[in-house]
């Protein structure tokens, strides 16, 4: 059943952003999967690398599909962002290969480091399906229920790198590199 998108407060899209998106649409037309790869293009033009409601209502419009559609196939695709996202995306996986491996330790220890609430921003949300954001937008924790790279437990992908055996020290390692801008 589709899923409904929530009401926001409308602001126009900037010209540019119309352009990009219309640019999207007639790139895809009506090939099958065209929708997924609109989708796809205008995240990834965007700054901080989300979708917002406005880009999505001017989608529905200038495709004709309709808004609860395009809605549910952004919530269902654990790629597509409905918020800003930080410069650097830290993934950790909450599968039970990984979570018998200690990835929960690593998230808990990830999100103090950051300063990030894990614990109490995921008391109402499932534990596969977290992303949190830094205040100065510096770093997205996210986790995913599997990356299918199961024998590598733990496993956490840091800006699109798949890390292994990951350890505390090595997240932090990894952390610390990207705060001091060496990666
Ligand atoms: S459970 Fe983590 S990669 Fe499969």
């Amino acid at each position: 059943m589709p899923t409904a998108a929530p009401e926001v407060a409308q602001r126009e899209l900037e010209a540019h952003e119309r352009l990009l998106i219309d640019q999207a649409i007639s790139r895809y037309g009506k090939r099958p999967g065209a929708l997924l790869g609109i989708l796809e293009t205008v995240q990834s033009a965007n700054t901080h690398k989300y979708l917002s409601m406005e880009a999505l209502r001017y989608i529905a419009g200038e495709t004709g599909i309709p808004p609860s559609r395009i809605y549910s196939a952004v919530t269902f695709y654990a790629l597509f962002n409905l918020e800003p996202q930080g410069e650097h995306v830290v993934c950790v996986c909450r599968g039970t290969a990984c979570h018998t491996r200690g990835s929960r330790d690593l998230l808990e220890k990830l999100c103090l480091d950051l300063g990030l609430n894990e614990r109490e921003s995921c008391e109402n949300c499932e534990a596969d399906k977290m992303a949190l954001t830094t205040g100065d937008r510096r770093f997205t924790v996210r986790t995913v229920a599997c990356f299918g790279q199961c024998a590598l437990a733990p496993v956490v992908e840091v800006d699109h790198h798949i890390l292994s055996h990951v350890n505390e020290r090595t997240l932090q390692r990894e952390v610390k590199m990207l705060l001091q801008g060496r990666k």
